[in-house]
């Protein structure tokens, strides 16, 4: 059952693979969309943009074969644009990257396209919106971190909604379809409010895949959604 944010677009629980099994990563993916996932968020650090090391598009080519959802991949690393091919070779659907890791926003999101995958544009915390003024047009996804990127597990920071609903105005604003991601800390019990503040795909690791049933915890994500359409 997949609940609505509007007539027009669904709401999105996308997984982050970060805090699966990282050694029965073919059997975690499949298990949680079998679960209900949407979507699955594919973490990527480089020990360079941030302090923390990865899975790449080996392992992206490795889970693709395993399920049939969107692939999302969320790239925390820099340069960004040598490692878009690969990635779209690998299965990906949707490719991220943070403003602050490319030298050229417009070339890499046209990158990302040529490459038949769509761009999203990731902004930490404490990085302004400033760079949407020109570049929402071009995107298909804006992906809002609710947490300094590197590691899963960390608290969801408040001040973050007050951006996720600046972001909801910027995208109703120009009228076109873009996907409002929210990445960081999110969990049951605060998943209503974000959608409040108009995300509508939900990226979350540790309360996913730290609960063992995945999907009692996706089912109440749900209900906490469907309550925040409605109110
Ligand atoms: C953090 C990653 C997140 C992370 C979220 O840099 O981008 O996707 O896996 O983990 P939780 O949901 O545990 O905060
Ligand atoms: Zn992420």
């Amino acid at each position: 059952m997949t609940t609505r944010r509007n007539a027009a677009r669904p709401f999105l629980i996308a997984p982050s693979i970060l805090s699966a099994d990282f050694a029965r990563l073919g059997e975690e993916v499949r298990a949680v969309v079998a679960a209900g996932a949407d979507i699955i968020h594919f973490d990527v650090m480089d020990n360079h943009y941030v302090p923390n090391l990865t899975i790449g598009p080996l392992v992206c080519a490795a889970i693709r074969p395993h399920v049939t959802v969107p692939i999302d991949v969320h790239l925390m690393v820099s340069p960004v644009d040598r490692i878009v091919a690969d990635f779209a070779k690998a299965g990906a659907n949707i490719i991220s990257f943070h403003p602050e890791a490319s030298g050229h926003i417009d070339r890499t999101i046209s990158l990302i396209r040529e490459h038949g995958c769509k761009p999203g544009l990731v902004f930490n915390p404490g990085t302004p919106l400033s760079c949407l003024d020109y570049a929402l047009p071009q995107l298909d996804l804006v992906l809002i971190m609710s947490v300094n990127p590197g590691f899963g597990g960390q608290q969801f920071i408040p001040y973050t909604l007050d951006k996720i609903r600046d972001v909801r105005k910027r995208i109703d604003a120009i009228g076109r379809e873009v996907m409002l991601e929210v990445d960081g800390g999110v969990k049951v019990d605060n998943i209503g409010a974000i959608a409040a503040a108009g995300a509508d795909t939900f990226v979350a690791g540790s309360a996913i895949f730290g609960a063992g049933d995945y999907a009692k915890t996706i089912t109440a994500m749900r209900a906490e959604l469907s309550k925040a359409v409605t109110q």
